[in-house]
């Protein structure tokens, strides 16, 4: 099956195109913004049709929560519009779109983890564009998968684990948010859970498209999560003193955009109605932190 991956060049898109090769049953066809602009519908429909792809994965998105507030044209372009056109190059192709969403789509407020039925109401502009992405492509496409992830971290590309263990670099002391609650996610685990879906529709089994939630295991906060961070990292030598991690609230440090204080996704339906596994948080972290340790 030919897999054609848009923002190939992100972190969810680079881990596409690495743990696509071990896919021999696929063919990747990774392209970066440079290779494919999403917001432009002519490159959309031309490249699709001349690739031949069967499916279109999209990893492209505008990622800046802060920067989104003054950058409400910039997000909605990318995270609307260019959305509109691959759902729209799909349905001229007749293949489906799977697409990533996040968290953010929700206020928060809720005490449980959100399921997918829950009525979105996101608190800033980035979450605003992506729900208006996720409602593009219902309007177009009978066949697509949403899957609304959180907090992601990888390999490549920027995120909280390496924002950690730069700060742990030249400080002994970090006050991190220990009020929103949500659950970290590999880049690497959501392009193994989009394979298999690939997988499942190559195999012909009768797809149950929609709307997903999938995240790691289990939820944490923040200073749970950056504990962890820093225990496994001096575990692999890429911390070498002790840190103090004090826990703050969110009122304690103000962001130019609100984030949710309840980030939990429900994962009950991706288990059953897709049949993908969860896996833990902490050994996606592990191996992450393990293999910065060996490019030392
Ligand atoms: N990061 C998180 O914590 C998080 C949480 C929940 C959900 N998500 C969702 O997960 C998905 C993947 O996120 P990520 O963390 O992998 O994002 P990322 O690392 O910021 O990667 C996004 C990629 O999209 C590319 N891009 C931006 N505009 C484009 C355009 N017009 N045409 C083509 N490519 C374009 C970027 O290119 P450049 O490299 O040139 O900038 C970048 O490589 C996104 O849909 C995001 O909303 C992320």
């Amino acid at each position: 099956m030919r897999i054609l991956i848009t923002g190939a060049n992100g972190q969810v898109g680079w881990a596409l195109k690495q743990l696509a090769r071990k896919y021999p049953q696929h063919t990747a066809i990774a392209l970066e913004r440079r290779d494919l602009d999403i917001t432009c519908k002519d490159a959309v429909n031309q490249t699709i049709a001349k690739e031949n792809a069967d499916i279109v994965i999209n990893a492209a998105a505008y990622t800046a929560v802060d920067k989104a507030e003054d950058n409400a044209e910039s997000a909605f372009n990318i995270n609307r519009d260019g959305v509109d056109n691959l759902a729209s190059g799909c349905l001229n192709a007749d293949i489906p779109l799977l697409h990533i969403s996040t968290d953010y789509v929700f206020n928060g407020k809720k005490t449980s983890p959100y399921i997918e039925t829950d009525p979105p109401n996101p608190l800033g502009i980035y979450g605003h564009s992506k729900l208006a992405g996720e409602q593009v492509i219902a309007e177009q496409l009978n066949r697509f998968i949403i899957l609304r992830t959180s907090w992601v971290f990888g390999l490549h590309g920027q995120n909280f684990v390496k924002t950690i263990l730069r700060l742990c670099q030249d400080r002994s002391e970090l006050n991190i948010i220990a009020d929103q609650f949500g659950a970290p996610t590999s880049a690497t685990s959501i392009a193994h859970c989009l394979l298999q879906i690939c997988d499942q529709y190559n195999n012909d089994i009768a797809m149950p498209w929609g709307l997903y939630h999938f995240a790691n295991t289990p939820d944490t906060s923040w200073h749970g999560f950056t504990c962890k961070i820093i225990d496994l990292a001096q575990k692999y030598n890429l911390i070498d003193h002790e840190i103090t991690v004090n826990k703050i609230t969110s009122e304690q440090y103000p962001l130019p955009c609100t984030r949710p204080q309840n980030s939990c996704l429900d994962k009950d339906k991706i288990t059953k109605q897709l049949s993908i596994t969860l896996t833990p948080w902490e050994e996606e972290l592990e191996t992450m932190l393990m293999t910065l340790s060996q490019q030392l």
